[in-house]
């Protein structure tokens, strides 16, 4: 179970543990780092100096519950290296001299990366030549400076996409394939001991990226380049782990294995779990759940050395900064705003005792129930109010339920005037949008005894459709989404007749042919009617979904409720940048496979 790399951590606490043997105190829970020092592995967070500089809380809970520290900022090119010939090394000094004096071990993040590039090399041609030299020389000075005081480096971040195609970075550019090769030769030139990582995110799970890492990395093993590890980033978000699930805990134990049989360690080197709106307890124990199956997979593998998380605190996460998520409450990590221990962190601590046998800080019904789906309540619904007399159904609850009026008949035309007295619902959780978007959807719908009448009225500037094949990729362009639950039971946790996910894309405008253009999970069981329009904002959609069909009968009548949810996608170029979602129960755009998200349609008696 022990590797070599954390031999030298696990002496000094060997020596330390037993000269207190005894005198500690066993009521209060081991520390991470005691716990992950005992195991051999590392338990590490990363931080910037700057982060670091300002608060020394930080750094004592850093010290005291971590052995690994992994530079967040500071070593990365632009920072460390900002102009040709200047260095900066004042940053990293300060985290290396603290790690070393704190007895940590330190990840150094990264050498090559194709963000914080540095400016004097941006929009350069260089030769193949050249660039090896100015790629060698930066790799020498940083790596030969820190020789023998940095235990990880990554040395390359990020080289591949998604479909497994190597990312045409400015080093890929100039060198070629072989810059991968080149740069750890020059790293492990400058520091032999220091273990050489390639790191990436979404090579978590056996996929087309990770398949493209694993051949290349057997490619750089057979022709005995120094690598000696992976890390897999799994930057995640909340509801995209577990079985059947974005992430699947077998796939990524499959996929350590497979680097591991080859002769390579792994680490979880950059985790954190994003979720959406203020963080609430179930959000906090679902998310240790995430953690848990995470940190379960890892520590149970003798190949898997370590588990990093991206910040030690809620508050100094990357995410709470604009640029990188929408939530400014997002709190992602072990620790909380007041430096308290999260029920995240109880599960990776359960996790690394348990992989040793060793007295759980979990019961196993804790473990179960934090990894279980969160059981929604459905809100009490507050009385039902109509702000203006002549509305036929009362205001809608904003992202939970929708009032449908029956019986009401609309024709699909493209008029909105016959959806008047309808109120509108409106899709206000914005899970993903171009900084200067302002797209907005509101929604109506209604019944007669035929159909559910649906209307989306959307606000965007400029449209983009009839770039992707609709069949396979109709939500990568403007579209509007209707989920229909008619199945009775809304805690289904996975698609089954009855349910449908209704896609209509905004191609429909252009649609001569006598199929809409339609999409999604099980929208073929039902027998769809769209028209779709452009507006003077944006465009109109109206829809008509049968209340009769051989997977549902769906019979309006007063109160009576199916699960229902509200999407719109959109694009500003090509692909998807926009995600917006209405119903609150859906924090991470699952409802896709997840009808226990949806939120609910109430039928409504117009004349009551
Ligand atoms: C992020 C840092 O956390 C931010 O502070 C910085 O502004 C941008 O970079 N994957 C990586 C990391 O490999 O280097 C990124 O770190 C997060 C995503």
């Amino acid at each position: 179970m022990m590797n070599r790399f954390f031999k030298c951590v696990l002496l000094a606490v060997v020596i330390s543990a037993s000269a207190f043997s005894g005198t500690l105190a066993q009521a209060q829970d081991p520390t991470l780092r005691e716990v992950a020092d005992r195991k051999g592995v590392a338990i590490g967070a990363a931080i910037s100096s700057w982060t670091f500089d300002a608060d020394s809380k930080l750094r004592d809970l850093l010290a005291r519950e971590f052995n690994t520290l992994t530079l967040e900022n500071d070593a990365k090119w632009c920072n460390i290296h900002p102009t040709a010939d200047t260095y900066n090394y004042a940053g990293t000094d300060r985290l290396v001299d603290f790690a070393i004096a704190s007895r940590m071990q330190i990840h150094a993040h990264t050498l090559l990366w194709h963000e914080c590039f540095p400016d004097y090399l941006k929009g350069q041609t260089l030769s193949r030549d050249e660039a090896i030299r100015v790629m060698r020389e930066h790799i020498a000075t940083v790596v030969g400076r820190y020789k023998g005081k940095i235990a990880v480096w990554d040395v390359v971040n990020e080289a591949f996409n998604e479909d497994g195609t190597y990312r045409e970075t400015p080093w890929y550019k100039w060198i070629g394939e072989d810059y991968i090769p080149l740069a750890f030769e020059a790293a492990h030139e400058a520091d032999p001991d220091a273990l050489l990582f390639y790191n990436d995110y979404g090579i978590e799970a056996v996929n087309a990226k990770s398949d493209a890492v694993f051949e290349m990395v057997k490619r750089l093993l057979t022709a005995k380049t120094p690598i000696r590890g992976v890390g897999l980033q799994m930057h995640v978000k909340l509801g995209s782990v577990g079985a059947g699930r974005q992430l699947d805990p077998a796939s990524l134990r499959e996929n350590i294995q497979r680097f591991g049989l080859v002769g390579l360690q792994v680490q979880i080197t950059e985790m954190d779990v994003a979720h959406t709106g203020e963080p609430t307890e179930a959000i906090f124990d679902y998310q240790a759940g995430h953690y848990l199956q995470i940190a379960d997979a890892c520590f149970e593998s003798r190949y898997c050395t370590g588990l990093i998380t991206w910040g030690v605190v809620d508050k100094n996460s990357w995410l709470r900064l604009p640029e990188f998520s929408n939530n400014p409450q997002v709190s992602p990590l072990l620790f909380d705003d007041q430096y308290q221990p999260k029920k995240a962190r109880d599960a990776v601590l359960d996790s690394l005792l348990r992989s040793m046998d060793e007295t759980p800080v979990l019961s196993d019904s804790e473990r179960a129930a934090i990894v279980a789906e969160p059981i929604v309540e459905r809100a009490d619904l507050p009385e039902p109010v109509k702000t203006d007399a002549n509305q036929l159904a009362p205001d809608s609850v904003p992202g939970t339920a929708y009032y449908a009026a029956f019986p009401v008949t609309i024709t699909l035309d493209g008029d909105a005037s016959d959806w008047a007295n309808i109120p509108r619902g409106s899709v206000d959780n914005v899970l993903l949008a171009p900084p200067s978007a302002a797209t907005t959807m509101r929604f109506a719908a209604a019944a007669d005894d035929q159909y559910l009448y649906i209307m989306a009225d959307v606000t965007k500037a400029g449209l983009v459709y009839g770039k992707h094949p609709i069949a396979t990729e109709w939500y990568e362009e403007d579209s509007v989404e209707f989920y229909v639950n008619a199945t009775g039971n809304l805690s289904l946790l996975a698609y089954e007749p009855g349910v449908a996910q209704i896609g209509i894309a905004a191609a429909n405008i252009d649609n001569k042919g006598d199929k809409p253009l339609i999409g999604g999970g099980r929208s073929d069981d039902v027998e769809v009617k769209v028209v779709a329009v452009r507006t003077s904002e944006g465009y109109l959609v109206e829809a008509a979904i049968p209340l009769k069909s051989d997977v549902w009968t769906i019979t309006p009548k007063a109160g009576g409720i199916i699960g229902f949810q509200v999407h719109l996608n959109g694009a500003s170029t090509v692909d998807r940048d926009t995600k917006l979602i209405w119903s609150i129960y859906d924090t991470a755009d699952n409802s896709w496979q997840d009808p226990s998200v949806f939120g609910q349609l109430i039928f409504w008696d117009k004349a009551r």
